[in-house]
């Protein structure tokens, strides 16, 4: 920690303190007496010490004229003053305050929703300050009486600064009941802290803490209680851990009963850092001596938005050892990778002085950050102890505010009014404020009415219906949802050295997120965004609802600007089609794998078992409607997982479905639902049963380049089939390497899924069953082959006695090379999702 500044106590329980900064300029910090604002009203109460002067009242503080109105809460659902009145915004407005001086400001939001303020469902509305969104579409929930705050830390520079409330469009408002705007003490928050994500620290520091505004997630008090503003220095409000604690058994509290030792000068904390009730409470180690002893750690989970950057200010006080005689040493964790020894008495050697600890960390998407405190070998006394935590998410959501709207109706009376030449002049000024208003972000220059955007100034366009973009997933689960910037650095900025795959729809990139998961990430091309939407948010609902081996997981989407961005876990070895045979003139040439049938039959199983799980699953049946051997994607064990969702439908399958168009892959298509657009699990059935003879035949299901009779898989599959002649179409590679019992259930298999009627077809579970018989069939039963199964079994080269004409390996491949063990081909490199759209 940085601190150098001193601090002079002058009386034990005096609140004055002389600081000498890192310059030695001395000077005096006490909470200022500006800006504390009553919205909506002319009167002036008192509240935690502070005056909230009335906006009405001026005073250092502006407000925008006109789409705004006073509301007072007639109901009176709040005996505090401050919270019976509101100012509400029908338009975009701002309040703006004289700032002046340089630094960290605590800007805090103080929202009481009542009933006089209409329906409060509508307000649903955005923060934008010093080019940041605070605040994104915001709502405030209707609670009882207790009010909600949202604080910010921002670090701003003297001079105007402007608060935009933005109602999310027409019929919305926006609104707020107090606001306070106060410089925060000297060095508040660092420049820089250690950088800690899920793999732990590398020895990196993240400096670029102050170029964001920060919101307060979590602010808690360990071991203690609830501490009102009142009894805070900076006005803030704390609550006790209980809830977070992992296991309750695991911690007791501690109470010291005087008052902790803030130090005058060097590593230790200030009583504005946190109050005596933080520091003069802690939990510790619940060991218990009588049940036998054992070591463990004290962990707290808390909820945070995945894959953002937050800091992690950790409060210690040893308040919990007797003696200090170099003390108790413990760790600290953050999640499982991070470890710090904590020694307070290294620290400051005295018992019961207060510090804290800084952390930037970068959340995983499991939505959580664990934090633990747990016993360390160095030390003699085995305990640890916590006094407080807090956690500020830091907000990279540029929003900026830029002409449009108001503005632009500005602009045009003048123009018709004095002509062109002003109109010029005006254009000018305004493109002269734009840049400069690029150098400096933090400083909010305008005096316009404005338009808000939320996705960075590279993006500002001016459409005035385009505004506070409406993004149509703001029902969906947020908990997936990926900041973009993650993306960018998961794919190097859409590096295209990284791209994996492309169709119709856009491109799919290798990616590794900060987390160091690997995952494949699917760009819509924003031409085709129209027509992709629904597919998107398909595949969102569908796949955030439901989890399985065998269906590919989402990890996370993207929807900001106006990017539809899917990511999904990495499937290493690619598509089943592509382990199968190879299209001409696709794109990749790698040479083909060869799948033994035992591996292809338990993809198959695998498929199956993930088809099964959508048509039966616990969350409705789900109809994939798009099942064909590109959408089903192989693990680096060769697992199957069903992928692409964009096309399924899930819900009662009631009668209105049928009036939907047909969708689906050409091939693939269910005649029954090609015919009547009845659409039932059965026209999966079909489709899998497609996809079963691709990976007997490995052809293409369609190839315009066979004799007639030939062109469609399916079609000659079935004729030799029925003739009994299936040893005629099986892929030559495998050639008198099945099991024929197993080949003859496979057949009956296949022939039973493709019945022109669904009512005929078995369902995925008989076809689940039927494969696994096969499998079995093709092991204990006569297993002819010795090798035919292993994926590690070099087999000689059989003759081929018979290639089928489809068969489109590339003619220099060898035929020894065609029996190479299928793991050595490093298929993750030709990993295409992609090739979804090829054939819609
Ligand atoms: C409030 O608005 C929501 C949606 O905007 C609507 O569903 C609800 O019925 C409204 N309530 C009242 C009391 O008007
Ligand atoms: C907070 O302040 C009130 C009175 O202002 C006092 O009674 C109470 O003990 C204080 N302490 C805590 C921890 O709330
Ligand atoms: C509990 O037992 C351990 C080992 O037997 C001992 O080191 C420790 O001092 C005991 N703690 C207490 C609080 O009695
Ligand atoms: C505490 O957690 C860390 C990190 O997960 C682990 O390495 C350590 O073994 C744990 N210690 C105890 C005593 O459980
Ligand atoms: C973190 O906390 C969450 C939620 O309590 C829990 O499910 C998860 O297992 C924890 N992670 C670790 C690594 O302890």
């Amino acid at each position: 920690m940085f601190r150098s500044r001193k601090i002079l106590l002058f009386l034990p329980t005096c609140f004055f303190f002389h600081f000498f900064s890192i310059l030695a300029s001395t000077f005096t910090y006490t909470v200022p007496d500006q800006y504390f604002v009553n919205c909506g009203s002319g009167s002036s109460p008192e509240v935690y010490g502070k005056t909230f002067v009335g906006d009405g009242n001026h005073g250092g503080v502006s407000l925008s004229s006109g789409n705004n109105s006073p509301v007072q809460d007639a109901s009176l659902s709040s005996t505090v003053e401050l919270y019976q009145s509101a100012r509400v915004f029908r338009k975009l407005s701002w309040y703006e305050f004289n700032v002046q001086q340089d630094g960290t400001f605590v800007v805090r939001f103080h929202f009481l929703p009542f009933s006089s303020l209409g329906n409060v469902s509508d307000a649903r509305f955005s923060v934008v300050a010093s080019g940041f969104s605070l605040l994104s579409r915001f709502t405030v929930e209707k609670s009882n009486s207790s009010p909600h705050i949202e604080e910010f830390l921002i670090t701003i520079t003297a001079g105007k600064f402007k608060v935009y409330f933005v109602p999310d469009g027409d019929n919305s408002f926006a609104f707020v009941n107090a606001i306070e705007v106060f410089i925060a003490p000297p060095g508040f928050i660092p420049g820089s802290a250690p950088l800690v994500t899920r793999e732990g620290n590398r020895g990196d520091f993240y400096s670029n803490l102050l170029s964001f505004p920060s919101r307060l997630i979590h602010r808690i008090n360990v071991g203690g209680k609830n501490i009102m503003p009142n009894n805070d220095t900076l006005l803030r409000s704390w609550i006790p851990d209980a809830p977070y604690l992992f296991n309750r058994e695991s911690a007791k509290d501690s109470v010291y009963g005087f008052r902790p030792k803030y130090q005058n000068s060097g590593a230790g904390a200030t009583v504005f850092d946190a109050p005596e009730f933080v520091y003069g409470t802690a939990k510790q180690m619940n060991i218990d001596n009588s049940s036998g002893y054992y070591l463990f750690n004290i962990t707290w989970s808390f909820r945070v938005k995945g894959g953002a950057k937050h800091l992690v200010r950790v409060h210690f006080c040893d308040i919990v050892s007797d003696t200090s005689n170099e003390g108790l040493k413990f760790n600290l964790y953050i999640y499982n990778q991070f470890s710090e020894m904590i020694w307070p008495y290294d620290v400051i050697p005295q018992l019961a002085a207060p510090f804290y600890r800084d952390y930037q960390v970068d959340s995983d998407d499991s939505g959580f950050i664990n934090v633990s405190v747990g016993p360390s070998s160095d030390s003699n006394v085995k305990n640890a102890f916590l006094n407080g935590v807090e956690i500020m998410q830091l907000i990279e959501d540029t929003g900026s505010v830029s002409e449009g709207g108001g503005g632009a109706h500005l602009f045009m009376i003048i123009g018709s009014v004095v002509g062109g030449v002003i109109l010029l002049v005006v254009i000018l000024i305004v493109v002269l404020v734009c840049l400069r208003r690029r150098k400096s972000k933090a400083v909010e220059a305008f005096d316009r009415p404005v338009v808000p955007f939320y996705g960075g100034s590279s993006y500002s366009r001016t459409t005035d219906n385009k505004t506070v973009v409406g993004s149509p997933l703001a029902d969906l689960n947020l908990g997936l949802k990926l900041h973009l910037s993650e993306i960018l650095y998961a794919t190097k900025n859409f590096d295209t050295k990284l791209m994996i795959g492309e169709g119709g729809f856009g491109k799919v990139y290798k990616g590794m997120l900060r987390n160091g998961t690997k995952v494949a990430v699917k760009r819509s091309d924003p031409r085709s965004s129209d027509q992709g939407l629904p597919e998107f948010h398909t595949e969102i609902m569908v796949l955030s609802k439901i989890r399985h081996n065998h269906l590919v997981s989402l990890i996370g989407y993207c929807d900001e600007r106006e990017e539809m961005i899917l990511v999904y876990e990495f499937m290493e070895k690619g598509t089943f089609r592509e382990h199968l045979y190879k299209i001409e003139s696709s794109e990749v040439s790698t040479p083909r794998s060869t799948l033994s049938w035992d591996q292809r039959v338990r993809i198959c199983v695998g498929a199956a078992k993930g088809i099964h799980y959508l048509h039966t699953g616990s969350s409705g049946v789900i109809i994939h409607r798009d099942i064909k051997s590109t959408n089903i994607l192989l693990d680096e064990h060769f697992v199957a997982k069903v992928a692409d969702f964009g096309l399924s439908r899930s819900g009662p399958l009631d009668q209105t479905h049928v009036s939907t168009e047909v969708k689906g892959s050409f091939g693939y298509l269910d005649p029954e639902y090609f015919k009547y657009l009845q659409l039932t699990q059965k026209s999966d059935v079909y489709s899998f049963g497609v996809v079963l003879l691709e990976a007997l035949c490995a052809r293409p299901v369609v190839d315009q380049f066979l004799p007639r009779d030939k062109v469609s898989l399916v079609d000659w599959g079935m004729s030799q089939i029925k003739k009994g002649q299936l040893e005629q179409i099986v892929d030559p590679l495998l050639e008198g390497k099945i099991n024929p019992d197993s080949l003859r259930k496979f057949g009956e298999t296949v022939e039973k899924c493709l019945q022109e009627y669904g009512a005929d077809r078995p369902n995925m579970v008989d076809v689940l069953w039927d494969l696994e018989y096969c499998l079995q069939l093709h092991h204990t039963v006569a297993p002819r082959m010795p090798y035919e199964d292993s994926m590690t079994d070099v087999g000689l080269p059989m003759p081929v006695i018979q290639r089928l004409p489809s068969h489109t390996l590339a003619s220099d491949e060898d035929e020894s090379n065609s029996y190479i063990d299928s793991s050595q081909v490093d298929a993750g490199e030709v990993f295409s999702l992609l090739k979804t759209g090829e054939a819609r």
